[in-house]
């Protein structure tokens, strides 16, 4: 398994570039299934999560080719399997996003239940309600989730919860239904916006999409489209905590500050300097002195929960003491036992986190336990005195494109290595 070795201290300075969002690819990739026609998306991100959504289309009967790097084709004109199996949800719970699309254009999808993660229980009962809504008939068999329907009927779903995934899900089934379905308290994030227009580049009706109101006019059938996948904001506020953490200064190109206006706000709280200088770039440089700012997680447009653990890494060198509140997971603090190892000095209590800021992290070794928890263990990592060693990266490659490449362009010591 791959490790990282990082000797922390050295201060980042440089311009660092932002790959293509991985959360936005993934549901992009999922609604190539719903057309038999060419769908061609560029911008991807060349991480482990998309290979593995790429695989998934390929089992299913598309053809994805890749005419240069960062650019997919996929063709669906030939899918014979309606069924994501056990092994790819497993590796990827993103692997649900095709039950919406298999089932709206196929009337029959089989993918397995994913159970719960490293940071919650991440049901996706509103997933399922609402293609019950639409008229499917739901049922768990062996693990599966197994859904049917002649032909998907539009109606008016309410989500109790926020959701991301489910919104997407939704969306893309109720594009291929007979009439009108309405989204209500549907999920905002830019990533919605991006799914939503390439789901009308390809013909569907949707308006509303980053409203938490989404109407959406049922079509006959959808066609080809190329599209752009929009900047990844999640790895755009990860440097953004990088240079904040290591007293650097980096400007960070290919990005999109619109779509982290929190993030840019709590790190700007914390004493950091960020300037935005056009539509596609930040100049972020370090606080002389880092202050401590509390933050609650939000969804969309509130500060994102995949940034709460880079941003207690940040706090853990505050000039004082911070309270961090997840809503969204229930169990998105696994970092939080790595840092103490690094000397940090964090309380956990339930869904709150307070972070007493120390003066200087010392390296050690590290276990990664999800995506963003690994993030945080590298910023970490990199602040910290002497050597450390970051065990499971596995998990880091699943949506951060080369990130050590990156930060080393930018005069980080970190390594990849093998034992
Ligand atoms: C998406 O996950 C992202 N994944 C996550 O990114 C992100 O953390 C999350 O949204 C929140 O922003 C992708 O886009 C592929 P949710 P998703 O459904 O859609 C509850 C990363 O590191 N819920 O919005 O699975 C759920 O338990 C990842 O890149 C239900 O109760 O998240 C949670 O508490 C990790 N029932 C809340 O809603 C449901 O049917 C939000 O989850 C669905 C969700």
């Amino acid at each position: 398994m791959d490790k990282f070795k990082i000797t922390g201290g050295q201060r980042l300075e440089g311009r660092i570039s932002i790959s293509g969002a991985k959360n936005s690819a993934l549901p992009c990739m999922a609604a190539a299934l719903l057309t038999p026609e060419n769908v061609t998306l560029h911008n991807l991100p060349y991480v482990r999560d998309i290979i593995t959504m790429r695989r998934l289309l390929e089992d299913l009967g598309c053809t994805a080719l890749m005419p240069e790097l960062r650019t997919l084709n996929i063709n669906a004109s030939s899918v014979e399997i309606f069924e994501a199996p056990y092994e790819l949800v497993k590796t990827m719970r993103a692997s649900v996003l095709a039950l919406g699309p298999l089932l709206a254009r196929f009337g029959e999808a089989r993918v397995s239940l994913p159970g719960g993660c490293a940071i919650g229980q991440r049901p996706i009962d509103l997933h399922l309600t609402g293609f019950e809504k639409l008229g499917a008939v739901v049922s768990i068999e062996s693990g599966d989730v197994v859904a049917r329907a002649k032909r998907l009927q539009g109606a008016e779903i309410d989500f109790n919860v926020v959701t991301v995934t489910g919104t997407e899900n939704l969306m893309m089934a109720a594009a291929l239904a007979d009439g009108e379905t309405i989204l209500n308290n549907a999920a905002r994030e830019p990533e919605i916006v991006d799914l939503a227009e390439l789901l009308n580049k390809m013909g569907a009706r949707i308006e509303g999409a980053g409203r938490s109101c989404i109407r959406i006019q049922g079509v006959k059938q959808l066609g080809g489209a190329e599209h752009t996948i929009i900047p990844d904001r999640i790895e755009a506020g990860t440097f953004i905590a990088a240079a904040a953490i290591t007293g650097g200064a980096l400007e960070i190109v290919n990005c999109n500050p619109q779509h982290i206006h929190s993030t840019i706000g709590k790190f700007r709280d914390a004493g950091v300097k960020i300037e935005q200088p056009n539509a596609f770039s930040l100049i972020v440089k370090a606080a002389d002195h880092t202050k401590p700012a509390d933050v609650t997680t939000l969804v969309h447009p509130g500060f994102p929960t995949d940034m709460q653990a880079q941003y207690m890494a940040l706090m853990t060198i505050a000039e004082g003491t911070s309270v961090i509140t997840e809503t969204i997971f229930e169990n998105r603090f696994m970092h939080a036992a790595e840092l103490l190892r690094m000397g940090a000095k964090i309380k956990l209590n339930g869904r709150q986190a307070v972070v007493e800021g120390t003066e200087k992290l010392m390296g050690a070794r590290l276990q990664a336990s999800d995506l963003r928890a690994s993030a945080s263990l590298v910023l970490a990592g990199l602040a910290a005195q002497g050597e450390t060693i970051i065990d499971r990266v596995y998990h880091i490659d699943r949506g951060y494109e080369k990130i050590e490449e990156k930060l080393r362009a930018v005069g980080a010591q970190i390594e990849r290595f093998r034992d």
